[in-house]
Parts: C-alpha cells; structure tokens; sequence
C-alpha cells in the first residue's frame, strides 16, 4: 500500500490565501450586492508597462516565425535576461554578483519554497513571526519539524517581530539555539517593515562567523524608494559568502499573471566543499526546463530605459495607493507600519485578526489579509495591500472607516 508524506498531516490549515478565498466566495455568493475591493492578497491589477508588451509581443512573433523559432532554452535562464539583471540589479549598486550566479525562474514563491531541499532533514531553521507561510509550511512538508503546538511548529525557531523591535529581529531573537539557516523578508511581507544597513550586516557578520545560511526574500524592493536603504543583501560586506537572495518581477513590473523571477546564488558560497550555486544549478536543471522565450523578453524590457521608466510609474503609483491606506488607518487612530518603502500596510487594531477580517467582508466589502495568517505575533493586526486602482484604494478606507468607526 502506498504510504503518503505523514508531513503534510501536521500542515495546519489551508494555506492563508486560499482559506480568504473561500471566505470571499462563501461571502459573494450570498451577499453579490456590493462590489467587493480585494486589498487582501497582494496581486497587482494594473496592466503590463507598454515595452513589456512590445517585447513580448516580439517574442511570440519570433517564435511563430522558423527563422527565429526557439526550443528548449537554457534551464538557468536566457544570457541576454541574466546578464541584463546582473548589471542593473547589482553592479549598478556595488554588489558582487555576476550572471553565472543568478537563475531565472517562475516564481520567487516557488524558489523560497523549494530551496530547502538542499539542506539536511535535520537543519536547524529560524523564521520571523509573523512570517510569510510559505517559508514555514515547505519545511513542515519537507519534514524538519515536529508537530504544531499553539500555531507554531516544534523544531523550528521563531524569532519574534514586534513594535518594540520595529519588526526587525536580529539574531539576538535567536536565543540560545541559534540557527543554521535564516530566512528573512525586506521590505517584509506582511508588516511592511524595512531593514536599514546596518541590520543587515549584524545578520551578514553572525552568519559568516557562524557558518550560517540566509534566505533573502527580496521580491519587494522595487518599492524602497529612500536611497539610504539597501534593496539587496549583497550591498553589505560578505553577503555574497553567506546569503541567497530571491527577486521577483511580479510586484515590480505587474508580472503576477506573467510569471518571472530569479534567485541568486553566489559562486562564493561553499558549505562542506560544495558550492551552492552549483548545487542549486544541479536541482534547478532537473527539476525545472526555463521560463519561456516570451516572458524573458518581456522581463528584459523592464531594464531598458523606457521600461525602467514605466515600472518606476507603476511603483509610483501603488505607493501612493499605500500612502493613501496608511494615512486613513492612522487617522482613525490605529498605529501602523509599512506602507512607505513597501506596498503593504500592517495596522494593529488589537482586535482578533479573523474578527476584523469578518467585519470587514460582511460590513465594507473589503478584503484584507488577517494578520494572524501570518504567525502568532500577527494576532491583533492586520495586513492591507496597496495593490489595487486608486479609485478603489480611495472607496475602501472610506468603506473600512465606517466599518470600524
Ligand atoms: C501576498 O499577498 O503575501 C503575496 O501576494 C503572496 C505571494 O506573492 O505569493
């Protein structure tokens, strides 16, 4: 008889966004009145910036055309896109990162998921709290932890985000058991905090001297607009010897629908006589056969000037959708975080965060995400994406005020 992964029986809920989903559905099939305004989930809604759409459009033409026509591409990701990210993504910033060291994928999702396939089952790991799931949950499938006990999986180190700490842990929040890989999120999904330099290389110095892994999740630094604050890791000394970063073109060019990402993997990176990157270089091309002609057309254009210009306005533009949330939750009086240098607004309404997110479904027809969803230290919050048309930013803080004035 077939025996399953026991793993996934200790997994505790649907995934976050698929347990809103259901909400939202049960909630508009009864209630199909009033148009509903999702800033729940963080997916964009303004369309692709137009040369993107140029080259992807020439990118199919070339592929209908036998002259042109492209088959199998490399499994790491087309030259013209690696090479394109590696000197606008990092050497314009001083980063030392080449295009031998970045892999081109269809998610950034699916690469903070399964990079921990590469590390023992018996791997000690550190997740923030609140934390985004997908870094919890591919561990429990994976078996590296015990079972769940009050909302938190025995084996795995929690390290508390909270207003005293600005949401930013440092590996003081590691306690005694320290860790052997880390993963950490800036700009952070879900509380929107920042880390400034100087955190980084706190968490930089403690990996190298201890021989410790990060897993750098930046999908959204497009949106770090203040100069002072770093948008990848490797801006700080030695994180090219102790640090994976993962990028996404999702939030950054509206690629959600579209599908293109990247990971970097530095060649410096050696763990018992291995390199990373070429371990990760063996599993990508088995497991994974590219990203299509098309789509890394359509990525490269984000880095010609016109597509710099064009993301630039998008991220402009959900910025101030953000700018929006945060000063009508502020005026109501709640607290909050995020929301500049990053898309999402963390508001703490110290009520249970499903309660709030009922209230909000049924009263204003607005959804967001419960802060709960994201761990324990996410109770009493919650998470509000600026990822929407400005209309509809602007009807639902009217909507969410009524609601809970
Ligand atoms: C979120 O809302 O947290 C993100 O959209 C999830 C994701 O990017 O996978």
């Amino acid at each position: 008889m077939i025996r399953l992964n026991e793993h996934y029986a200790k997994l505790q809920a649907s995934y976050l966004f698929v347990e809103i989903a259901r909400r939202v559905a049960d909630h508009a099939a009864t209630n199909p009145a009033r148009p509903l305004i999702k800033l729940g989930i963080g997916d964009v809604t303004r369309p692709l910036p137009p040369s993107v759409i140029t080259a992807f459009h020439e990118g199919v033409e070339e592929q209908g055309n036998a002259a042109n026509f492209r088959g199998y591409g490399p499994e790491q990701g087309y030259d013209f896109l690696r090479e394109a990210i590696a000197k606008a993504d990092f050497a314009a910033r001083g980063c030392p990162i080449s295009a031998n060291d970045i892999f081109v994928s269809d998610g950034a999702k699916c690469d903070t998921g399964n990079f921990q396939e590469l590390f023992a089952p018996d791997t000690r790991v550190a997740v923030p709290d609140p934390v985004y799931p997908v870094y919890v949950d591919t561990n429990v499938m994976a078996g590296r932890t015990g079972a769940a006990v009050d909302g938190r999986y025995e084996g795995l180190t929690y390290m508390e985000g909270t207003e005293a700490n600005g949401f930013v842990p440092s590996p003081k929040d590691l306690g005694s058991q320290g860790a052997e890989v880390v993963y950490l999120c800036f700009p952070n999904n879900p509380t929107g905090a920042t880390a400034t330099k100087e955190q980084l290389a706190e968490w930089v110095d403690w990996a190298n001297a201890q021989g410790s892994l990060i897993l750098f999740d930046a999908a959204y630094e497009a949106f770090v607009t203040n100069p002072e604050l770093p948008k990848s890791i490797y801006e700080i000394p030695g994180a090219d010897r102790c640090a994976v970063e993962f990028r996404s073109f999702s939030k950054t060019a509206g690629f959600t629908g579209t599908r293109c990402a990247y990971t970097v993997v530095p060649s410096a990176i050696e763990i018992d006589g291995i390199k990373l990157r070429d371990m990760w270089n063996r599993r990508h091309s088995t497991k994974f056969n590219g990203v299509s002609y098309p789509v890394q057309k359509a990525a490269a254009a984000v880095y010609s000037p016109e597509g710099q210009k064009e993301t630039g306005d998008l991220i402009a533009y959900y910025l101030e959708n953000a700018r929006i949330i945060r000063a009508a939750m502020e005026k109501v009086g709640y607290s909050c975080w995020g929301g500049e240098n990053s898309p999402y607004v963390w508001v703490k309404t110290g009520e249970s965060s499903w309660d709030t997110f009922d209230t909000l479904l049924k009263k204003a027809d607005v959804v967001i995400t419960p802060g709960s969803g994201f761990g324990r230290m996410g109770e009493g919050f919650i998470r509000i994406s600026a990822f929407n048309d400005k209309e509809r930013v602007e009807e639902a803080v009217e909507r969410i005020i009524t609601a809970l004035s």
